[in-house]
């Protein structure tokens, strides 16, 4: 937040006029500074979905919606996505600069000394219902990780901030594939500390089957890229859901457990397994693409993995995602149905005034699912993937928060428009 104090906006109101100061980012929107309104005026704003609400000050993620610009600290996805390993993104995303190899070491060290959970923990994973949705079983045994690490559950504590944040990057992929075995009914496999991070996820994931060679390689450096583009994406619902949480100085154990319940939603992170439902769908009832567009255009469904809040113009992930997309399942004379499918609907409805008048492109969500179909992740893993990957910008919000010297709880106003005071049947 710049100090600019001298820039002001005017707000005329009946008693009077009331001076707000203008803040100017690094880039994008000025900031109207809003901390003595209800004070000065006896008002509030009225801003569903907090669309023109900037709730903190960030350092993290930089979004420019009509240009698709994503970064992260300052580097363009496009970069990071190609150059960077999602490790190297993870630190950097949590902790501000690019890590030294000294540095990155170290980090991996770490994650791969803390991926092992308690052996209780894994009972207790393995007692969940096998058939209930990932994101909720995970979501569950996140919750659990401050019972079994009350040691880093103190938000005060930067030592214990620090080490949760370890065993929250390390543990995840852990569970999370505990949590998929066993919905296959296969033994959980015990993370290696031989193999990087992506690797022994995939091998704690699919074990022996995991693809090896030259297929072994384009699927690891996929999820990778994949884990690269899902690392942070500023105030989005889940991690403003974190900060909410944290607000309260609940630990990050419970913020980020809340982030992923925020995340499950279809209108979320959700979206990209509803977008491999929805294409299944229309492939299995036969139903043209024009026919499919009329269906969205009266209301009657959405367009999965199309349309954003902020993104006004192409999601430059999905960009990013749609050439990954194409040179793992458009190698050889069979290109994917679905993938195919997707190509067809895009195209179909970037042609259509209905979704060009209002700005809708496809989103991140709208090709991931048909990778990680191909990978044999089943679509109710989907959103975990991506929980994986939003995990360091969880985390690195959760962390910039508590060095906020605007730090409050999160605690909105309402716009009342219920009942006035009335009498009490008892009172006659
Ligand atoms: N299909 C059809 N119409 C759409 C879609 C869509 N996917 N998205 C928006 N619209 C229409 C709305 O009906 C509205 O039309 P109107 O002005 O005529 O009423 C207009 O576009 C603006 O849409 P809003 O709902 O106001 O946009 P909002 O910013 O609130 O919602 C959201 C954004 C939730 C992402 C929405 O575009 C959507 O539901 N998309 C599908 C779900 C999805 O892909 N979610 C993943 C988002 S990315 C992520 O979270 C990781």
């Amino acid at each position: 937040m710049s100090d600019d104090k001298e820039r002001t906006v005017e707000l005329h109101y009946e008693g009077g006029v009331l001076k707000l100061p203008v803040f100017t980012g690094t880039e994008g929107e000025n900031t109207v500074e809003l901390k003595t309104l209800l004070g000065s005026t006896g008002m509030t704003t009225l801003d569903p979905g907090f669309g023109n609400t900037a709730s903190c000050s960030s350092k993290i993620t930089y979004i420019d919606g009509a240009a698709g610009i994503l970064r992260y600290r300052g580097y363009p996805i496009e970069d990071l996505a190609v150059h960077s390993t999602f490790l190297e993104t993870a630190y950097l995303v949590i902790y501000g600069e690019l890590p030294e190899p000294g540095q990155l070491k170290e980090f991996s060290d770490k994650l791969r000394d803390n991926a092992d959970i308690p052996a209780e923990m894994g009972a207790f994973i393995d007692a969940m219902p096998r058939n209930g949705h990932p994101m909720a079983l995970m979501a569950s045994a996140v919750n659990t990780l401050a019972a079994y690490y009350a040691d880093s559950a103190d938000p005060g504590d930067e030592e214990q901030v620090e080490l949760a944040t370890i065993r929250l990057m390390a543990k995840l992929p852990t569970i999370a594939s505990r949590i998929y075995r066993n919905s296959i009914g296969e033994t959980p496999i015990d993370p290696d500390d031989s193999l990087d991070y992506v690797d022994n996820f995939i091998r704690m994931t699919f074990g022996d089957n995991a693809p090896t060679g030259e297929l072994g390689d384009l699927f690891n450096k996929a999820v990778g890229m994949l884990l690269v583009l899902h690392a942070d994406h500023e105030l989005n619902c889940s991690t403003a859901t974190v900060r909410v949480v944290g607000s309260s100085q609940a630990d990050i154990f419970a913020s980020v457990a809340s982030g992923i319940n925020a995340l499950s939603g279809p209108s979320h992170g959700g979206a990209n397994q509803a977008v491999l439902e929805m294409l299944e769908e229309i492939r299995d009832s036969g139903i043209s693409i024009e026919d499919f567009l009329e269906k969205v255009k009266s209301r009657e469904v959405r367009l999965m993995g199309f349309g954003h809040r902020v993104y006004k113009n192409f999601d430059p992930r999905s960009k990013e995602i749609k050439v990954l997309a194409s040179q793992i399942l458009d190698r050889d004379e069979n290109p994917d149905e679905l993938f195919a499918l997707a190509l067809k609907l895009e195209a179909a409805a970037l042609e259509d005034s209905y979704f060009t008048e209002r700005k809708l492109y496809p989103n991140v969500d709208f090709y991931t699912g048909v990778i990680y179909r191909t990978m044999g992740f089943p679509t109710n893993m989907f959103t975990v993937l991506f929980a994986i990957g939003r995990l360091p910008g969880w985390v690195a919000h959760y962390r910039e928060q508590l060095h906020d010297p605007a730090f409050r709880i999160a605690r909105p106003r309402q716009h009342y428009i219920g009942s006035a005071e009335r009498r009490h049947p008892s009172q006659g």
